[in-house]
């Protein structure tokens, strides 16, 4: 198959390259046994996401219904259908952080930032999401930006947070 039998002009333009290393990724699984997991992965460290397009074209080439790769794309938590921010803000909300206030530096983060938890903003440079003990519980609340962690957090202390990253 190739690039362009799937799209139109403009997104095989707009995403050429990356369609290409796709199509090298599906050539190279295809006849493997239970390839899908596997694209699915690559397909997504080079898109980011597996948006609908990508969906799509991995159902042609592959020849797999689209349901049957949303379904896997949803059913696994380390898929994403939508590109993340460069910035993925996480809220530990463990018990240990919960009952320490995660729950109002979530609230300040939806302050913040201006998007609701799950959500990107529109310049795709923040995620705001949850997440389950990270295993620093000494230093509850915690808050994750990328890698960076910051522990015993206030409300208080966000907005300092995010601007170091907003000027980054
Ligand atoms: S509960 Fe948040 S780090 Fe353990």
């Amino acid at each position: 198959m190739s690039v362009s039998s799937v799209f139109s002009a403009s997104a095989v333009t707009d995403n050429k390259e990356k369609f290409a290393k796709l199509q090298e990724v599906i050539e190279r699984y295809r006849g493997m046994e239970g390839p899908l997991v596997p694209v699915l992965h690559e397909a997504q460290e080079i898109f980011g996401a597996l948006t609908l397009d990508v969906q799509k074209y991995i159902s042609e080439a592959l020849n797999v219904p689209v349901m049957q790769i949303y379904g896997v794309a949803t059913f696994y938590s380390q898929f994403t259908l939508k590109p993340k921010g460069k910035c993925k803000v996480s809220v530990c909300m463990g018990t240990a952080c919960y009952v320490r206030g995660a729950k109002k530096i979530q609230d300040k983060l939806v302050e913040n930032l201006g998007i609701q938890v799950g959500e990107t903003d529109k310049d795709g440079k923040f995620t705001l999401e949850a997440t389950r003990c990270v295993g620093a519980c000494g230093l509850s609340p915690v808050l994750l930006v990328n890698d960076d962690v910051y522990g015993r957090t206030t409300p208080d202390i966000v907005p300092n947070i995010m601007d170091k990253y907003r000027k980054a």
